[in-house]
This record gives structure tokens, C-alpha cells and sequence, in this order.
């Protein structure tokens, strides 16, 4: 059946949706070879293999001409010293995408093969990633990070892409705090 208009209730203090579609939880055993320091990687999902995101989906499906969302929480952390992020990914077909930061504070890596793009994500801000930029979101705060993403519902997801040309830069926790961007493989 067609997908009726839908008003969706977006709960600000659960980070939840309703109606929700299928939600993701991705632990530190989900992000084998990601992080630089591969090896505490391991040791983090061999002990506690703590939740590093989770991302609700709305009930919108990811089909053709429809515009799904989802809401990530990444929670704070770092792996030696690089901050806690989600896999990241390419669109096969290059189509952009939309981000709102809701809560927390985290920013939008960006890499089209050559550029890198960092993009600050405080509540309130829209990123906006152009087609053709993979994508990986990183929690450079001290709370959970949450954005609400709304894609093309046949974008899909290359993850493999990532696993082979990298992000260009990886985002590190610098000396004061904030965040610091140094060479993907340095
Ligand atoms: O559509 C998006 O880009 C997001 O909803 C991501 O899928 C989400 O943030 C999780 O990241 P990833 O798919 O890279 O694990
Ligand atoms: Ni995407």
C-alpha cells in the first residue's frame, strides 16, 4: 500500500520517534578496523563492547521517491583519544542529504576522494552533505550527540567505499577539548 501523510512525534528528551520504524544499535564490535588505534578497538569490544550509536528510523521506508529520516545518538567517548563516530558511508547514486543537530554536540566529516570537509553540528544547525561526499558523524562533546537525518529513500548505504578510500582526516579529542583533525593514516 502507498505510505499515507504522517505526523511524527519527535520525544526531545527520549530522542525517540512514534511511530518508529526499525532502530540500529551499533557497539564497539560493529566498528572493527574504523578507529586508527585498531587494536584498543578490540580490547574495548572484547570487555565492555559499549554502545557507540544507535539510529531510529521513522516508518518511512527507504524506497524510491520517498524521504525517510532517522534520529542518531552517538554516545561521548574516544578510543585512544579519536572521538566515538558512526561508520560512515557513500551514497552509491551520489545524492546529498540533510542533517539538524537536536542535542549535544558532534560535527560532519566529509570526503569526496581528493577534499576533506569538517562541518561544526551544534542544536539548531543544518548540515548539509552535497552528492558525491561520504559521510561520517563524530560526538566531540561530553553528552550524547543526536541528529535528525533526511535522505533520499533510495540512497542507500556503501560502506566499503569508506573501508577503501578512507574519510581524508580523522577527528581526535585535542588538548583543550575540542576537536582535532589530523591525516586519515598518520
Ligand atoms: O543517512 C545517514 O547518513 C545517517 O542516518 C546514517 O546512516 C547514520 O548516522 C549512521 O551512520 P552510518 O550509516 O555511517 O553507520
Ligand atoms: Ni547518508
Amino acid at each position: 500500500p502507498p505510505i499515507m501523510p504522517m505526523a511524527i512525534r519527535f520525544d526531545h528528551e527520549q530522542l525517540t520517534l512514534a511511530p518508529a520504524g526499525p532502530t540500529l544499535t551499533r557497539r564497539m564490535s560493529d566498528l572493527e578496523g574504523l578507529f586508527r588505534d585498531e587494536a584498543a578497538r578490540a580490547a574495548a569490544a572484547a570487555g565492555e563492547n559499549p554502545v557507540v550509536y544507535t539510529v531510529t528510523s521513522s516508518p518511512v521506508p527507504e524506497a524510491n521517491r520517498e524521504l525517510p529520516q532517522s534520529i542518531t545518538t552517538i554516545m561521548p567517548g574516544t578510543t585512544s583519544g579519536e572521538f566515538w563516530m558512526t561508520k560512515g558511508h557513500q551514497h552509491p547514486d551520489h545524492q546529498g542529504e540533510i542533517y539538524l543537530a537536536i542535542t549535544g554536540r558532534g560535527g560532519i566529516l566529509m570526503f569526496d576522494g581528493e577534499q576533506t570537509s569538517w562541518l561544526e553540528m551544534l542544536p539548531g544547525t543544518i548540515g548539509y552533505i552535497p552528492p558525491g561526499w561520504a559521510h561520517r558523524s563524530v560526538n566531540t562533546g561530553t553528552e550524547p550527540y543526536a541528529f535528525l537525518a533526511v535522505y533520499p529513500g533510495g540512497a542507500g548505504h556503501d560502506y566499503d567505499w569508506v573501508v577503501e578510500h578512507g574519510m581524508g582526516k580523522r577527528a581526535f579529542r585535542g588538548p583543550d577539548g575540542s576537536a582535532l583533525l589530523r591525516p586519515f593514516a598518520e
